[in-house]
């Protein structure tokens, strides 16, 4: 399949997909498969054929200037392996305006010394999934590392060097109270990382926790008003403490924010690459086989393993613009929204405006929601929408 790839004078990204963990957690939905990390080495080779083969058939002159590894779990690379797809990316793309390269590292997974290799391989960016520091928290995740183990990897990772570092946390967990959540957050704030993901816990169909609530009913999520509780907490304390609230779940100090996920909010291009990856060339959206047989039959017979794609209508975009834009702090332009939009959007905002009054706030030109508003970003959005 031969893909269209915009020029674009925007700035853009790269994701690595890494489909391999040692083990499965409880709530997790994302590509990634447990027990089989002796699989590695020739997922990588198939990985170097997926993205030569790509800048083969597509031309690209995109401005990338960030790359993240995602997964799955990404630390469990050798470093040999991560330098082994920078540099088939460098051969392949123009990396000279590189600013952040980010990788997700699993808790008491690494060592020293890969940290540094890492580090020494231009990484600069390190984001910790401790999800909690409540150990009675992790083992009903099904996490296979302590709340010491997560201290530990980053007090390795400053010692090694990283200025930028990110903690992963979940809330509104089953059993876990207002008083849990609030010693996790004092915790991470404790250690003064750089950067905060708090994601609200979803409960993913096809994992085990939906099973467990829907089916054997033998857990229950938090009633609803406490979920409520917890984000007001997140962004209250958390913005005390000089986390800006720049995305709904992400928090950084100054000049702090992930760049990489700043793309896809912001509706920059991407190229994704591994089972699962998502791509978007400013017009197109692709995405992978998310199976690694699927991936790997695909590139044996020379052909990119893509499962389907779509062509973004003008519609398409105005919404994805509402998704996303209503997200960030910083909101969105009016005139981004006037010209995606084929509707009288003046009067969808009027009548948006009517109805959540103070929670909508135009600044500037742009569109965002007040603090008390983010609560309410989904339904809020969802008004502004328009059908396709
Ligand atoms: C897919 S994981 C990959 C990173 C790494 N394997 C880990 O577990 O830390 C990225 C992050 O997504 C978040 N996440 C995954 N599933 C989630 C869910 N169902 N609800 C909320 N957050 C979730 C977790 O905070 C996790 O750190
Ligand atoms: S949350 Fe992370 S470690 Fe757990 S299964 Fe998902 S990707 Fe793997």
């Amino acid at each position: 399949m031969k893909l269209e790839v915009d020029t674009s004078k925007h700035t853009a990204g790269i994701y690595i997909h890494i489909p391999f963990c040692k083990s499965k957690c409880v709530y997790c939905d994302f590509y990634s498969v447990p027990n089989r990390t002796n699989e590695i080495s020739s997922y990588i080779t198939s990985l170097l054929n997926e993205i030569e083969l790509f800048s083969r058939l597509n031309k690209t002159s995109w401005n990338f200037d960030t790359i993240y590894f995602g997964g799955g779990t990404p630390s469990l690379l050798k470093p040999i392996d991560i330098q082994m797809i920078l540099t088939k990316l460098d051969t392949c793309f123009n990396l000279s305006k590189i600013k952040e390269i980010s990788i997700e590292v699993n808790p008491g997974e690494i060592s020293y010394n890969k940290l540094k290799d890492y580090y020494n391989l231009g990484i600069n960016r390190l984001s910790i999934g401790c999800q909690s520091f409540d150990e009675k928290v992790l083992k009903f995740l099904r996490r296979i590392h302590s709340p010491l183990d997560s201290i530990t990897t980053y007090h390795l990772a400053r010692e090694v060097g990283f200025s930028n570092i990110s903690l992963d946390l979940i809330y509104n967990i089953p059993n876990q109270n207002i008083d849990d959540w609030q010693e996790d957050l004092e915790t991470a704030v404790g250690i003064a990382p750089e950067h905060i993901s708090a994601y609200a816990l979803t409960i993913e169909e096809n994992t085990p926790l939906h099973t467990m609530i829907y089916k054997q009913k033998c857990v229950s999520k938090p009633p609803e008003d406490i979920g409520t509780e917890m984000f007001l907490l997140t962004h209250n304390y958390l913005e005390a403490n000089k986390y800006s609230g720049y995305e709904v779940s992400n928090f950084a100090k100054q000049n702090q924010e992930c760049k990489h996920n700043l793309h896809y909010w912001n509706l920059d291009t991407y190229l994704g690459f591994g089972p699962s990856a998502h791509s978007y060339n400013g017009k197109k959206r692709w995405w992978n086989a998310n199976s690694l047989v699927e991936y790997r039959k695909m590139l044996q017979t020379n052909q990119l393993p893509i499962l389907a794609s779509e062509i973004l209508s003008k519609s398409d975009k105005y919404n994805e613009a509402i998704m996303n834009g209503m997200r960030l702090k910083n909101g969105i332009q009016l005139d981004v929204l006037r010209n995606l939009s084929n509707h009288n959007f003046d009067e969808l905002l009027k009548s948006s405006q009517n109805k959540w009054g103070n929670f909508l706030l135009i600044e500037n030109n742009y569109l965002k929601l007040t603090q008390a508003g983010r609560l309410f970003t989904d339904e809020i959005s969802s008004e502004l929408f328009v059908d396709k």
